[in-house]
């Protein structure tokens, strides 16, 4: 499905209930290609993309576990399975890490907003083609097991896990914003 520029820009919403199909293979490669167009000062690429999909959502989901039972060791049974399960709420999830670089120009918030932007991108694209997608971070983002899971390295860390899919639920209309609230003019 192709949509039009204006429309995704002004009516994305997050979807947080996804259900199969998710992208197929040529869907991805878009995906990822405009993951890959985020402005990047300095063009230092500085993040990081882990494709988690079918078993891999099962690996990540036991780092997940992990974390949870370091926790909390109390954790109930049903708690277990709902951590292990986490990855399982999309068929398609997308981490965006970033992976920043010394740079005498580039500061590293500069470059943690260019894996941000990433990140956007994914959702819009996700929007153009007709799938739901929700960013989601949480604890599990900066748990150590689930870093190490992703192959992030000590400076790295994750922005967000993209997950994307079919819609599983009625898409509300997009909020509308009181420009005047957020912006002043000068001149
Ligand atoms: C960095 C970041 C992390 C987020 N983490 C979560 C999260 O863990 N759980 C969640 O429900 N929403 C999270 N959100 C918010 C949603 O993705 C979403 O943007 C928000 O609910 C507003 O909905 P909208 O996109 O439809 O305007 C996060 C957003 C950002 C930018």
């Amino acid at each position: 499905m192709n949509v039009d520029a204006i429309e995704c820009l002004l009516h994305r919403v997050s979807v947080p209930k996804l259900t199969e199909p998710g992208p197929n293979k040529e869907e991805l490669q878009l995906l990822l290609k405009a993951a890959l167009r985020a402005p990047d000062h300095a063009a230092l690429r500085p993040w990081k993309i882990v494709v988690i999909e079918g078993e891999g959502r099962q690996q990540i989901g036991r780092a997940c576990l992990e974390h949870a039972i370091t926790a909390n060791p109390e954790l109930s049974s049903t708690q277990q399975s709902r951590s292990e399960n986490l990855l399982k709420r999309a068929p398609l999830v997308i981490a965006v890490a970033a992976s920043p670089v010394e740079h005498p120009k580039v500061p590293e918030v500069e470059q943690l907003l260019s894996a941000g932007a990433a990140a956007q991108n994914l959702m819009l694209m996700a929007h153009a083609l007709g799938y739901g997608a929700v960013w989601r971070t949480g604890e599990y983002a900066y748990a150590e097991a689930v870093r190490n899971a992703l192959g992030l390295a000590e400076h790295e860390s994750v922005v967000g896990f993209i997950y994307i899919g079919s819609a599983d639920m009625k898409i509300p209309d997009a909020p509308e914003h009181n420009i005047s609230d957020f912006v002043s003019y000068i001149g």
